[in-house]
């Protein structure tokens, strides 16, 4: 007997898990539970079939509205409270007990799972289910925002890991009661983590140190109180780990209690950052201390290119070289392309050391630093550009000039004036990689002179319901 999604602070549920011999470990319904039957029909109990890109479960309920219940997975059985009742739309449901568990599911190696955690819940499927299940729902996605019918989508590209693929993790640290706590936010506050098994090995010992040094920080009533803190914990490329933590305020505070806890850990180097705001912590904080080797080394064609813990690189290194890869095969090797929302250039670089030409724009200077300072060093053809891509005007780079442009935009997608630009000056090719489906949708069908020829789903989240896909776009 073990209890599944006992909501902390919440109820507590029975289920008991039984081995099977066809299938493994399971869920058996609770005894005390029965279904439904057409004549006495019930508004807490929910037959799942589907699942929304949030990672929630999607049942309807018996007068056909449509609910979404956290930690309820396709095929599951479920019976939850509705707590979100609106007038129109979608209503949304408190798991309180898996009653028949979905054939897909497999025991969740991370305990955390059990207690709320939301971090990973397609951990709970088999990897199989999963894969098909995000390009099922891809395919569904580019129907119904896109209103594409039979464009050509392949299988999703599986990651070289389904678990400790990620190279950063970040916690927020916060008090519970007396005590400073580090873990994710869920629904019901913050699930304080042991050990995250999306995060890769370099963080397990580092994190561990960090959490059991913490009751030093709890004489300092301050720290997770009225100051927030985030901890971002990153590998550095080189099989170590940095971290960084975000001071939430305007002022800086005593950091001696901070610089004693970080020096518990084996890290290589850390920063302590401010930041007024939780939102501007990674483009509009200030580095006030620093100790050791802060340097993240982002591996491109076996060459370092040193960048800051705080600038972007895709979290999944591995799913990501397939990305770049995968993506480069549809553009020419030795044209000139323009690398929009390019970061540091994961993309043009790699084209540049396959006998292209490249333009990187993106608004982050420091980014744009470490990509120029490589490019200069290894004397490869491309060029950066600083600008706000959410502005059309004083963009100084012709599109003319290019055989090929790749977008990967942040997950919102592309502003719509920047799209109109590209939909009527772009080139013949564009490769457009985004992280978000519907968003992707979205922008492909605002793009009317252009056509969509295939779409490439990668894992680069596995365990999640995320899903990194490619779209190969021909000017029509
Ligand atoms: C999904 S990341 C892709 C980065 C890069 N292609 C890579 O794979 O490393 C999105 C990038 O968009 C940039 N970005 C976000 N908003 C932007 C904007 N309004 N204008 C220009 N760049 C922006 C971020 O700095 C980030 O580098």
């Amino acid at each position: 007997m073990r209890d599944i999604f006992s909501h902390r602070k919440r109820l507590a549920i029975t289920i008991t898990y039984q081995h099977h011999s066809d299938r493994g470990q399971g869920l058996n319904m609770d005894a005390s539970q029965q279904e439904p039957t057409a004549d006495q029909p019930r508004d807490d109990i929910f037959w799942v079939h589907d699942l929304g890109w949030d990672g929630r479960g999607v049942a309807r309920r018996s007068d056909g509205r449509v609910i979404f219940i956290w930690g309820a997975l396709p095929g599951d059985s479920v019976r939850a409270d509705v707590v979100d009742d609106p007038p129109k739309g979608p209503l949304s449901g408190e798991l309180r007990a898996v009653l028949e568990p979905s054939p897909q599911r497999v025991p969740h190696p991370c305990p955390h799972y059990y207690e709320g955690c939301p971090a990973s819940l397609l951990g709970a499927v088999r990897r199989e289910f999963s894969l098909n299940w995000k390009r099922d729902h891809l395919v569904e996605t580019f129907r119904r925002i896109g209103g594409f019918e039979g464009v050509l989508v392949e299988d999703v590209i599986p990651s070289p890991r389904q678990w400790r693929y990620r190279e950063r993790l970040e916690f927020t640290m916060q008090r519970i009661g007396e005590l400073l706590k580090m873990g994710y936010q869920t629904r019901d506050g913050l699930l304080p983590i042991q050990d995250c098994r999306l995060g890769g090995e370099e963080l397990v010992g580092p994190y561990r140190q960090l959490r059991r040094a913490l009751p030093m920080l709890d004489e300092h009533p301050h720290l997770g109180e009225e100051i927030p803190l985030r901890l971002l914990i990153r590998a550095n490329g080189r099989g170590q780990a940095v971290a960084v933590v975000f001071v939430i305020g305007k002022e800086v505070p005593d950091l001696d209690p901070l610089v004693a806890w970080l020096g518990k850990a084996d890290l290589v180097g850390w920063q302590i950052r401010l930041s007024k705001s939780v939102k501007r912590r990674y483009f509009g904080s200030k580095l006030i201390r620093e100790e050791g080797e802060t340097t993240v080394y982002q591996t491109i064609v076996g060459h370092e290119l040193p960048t800051e813990p705080i600038s972007f690189a895709q979290a999944n290194v591995r799913a990501s070289k397939l990305l770049v890869r995968l993506a480069l095969e549809h553009v020419t090797p030795e044209s000139n392309l323009l690398d929009l929302y390019g970061g540091y250039g994961a993309f043009g670089l790699e084209h540049a050391l396959r006998g292209g030409r490249a333009t990187v724009v993106d608004s982050s200077p420091s980014g744009i630093e470490a990509g120029r300072a490589f490019a200069s060093e290894h004397n490869l053809p491309v060029d950066y550009v600083a600008h706000d891509l959410g502005k059309t005007e004083g963009l100084e780079v012709d599109f003319s000039k290019y055989d090929a442009i790749l977008l990967d935009p942040p997950r919102s997608g592309v502003e719509q004036q920047m799209l109109e630009l590209l939909d009527n000056k772009g080139p013949s090719r564009v490769v457009y990689v985004s992280c978000h489906p519907a968003a992707l949708a979205r922008d492909l069908r605002r793009m009317k002179h252009y056509t969509t020829s295939l779409i490439i789903p990668v894992d680069m989240f596995p365990s999640t319901s995320d899903l990194e896909t490619i779209a190969v776009l021909d000017r029509a």
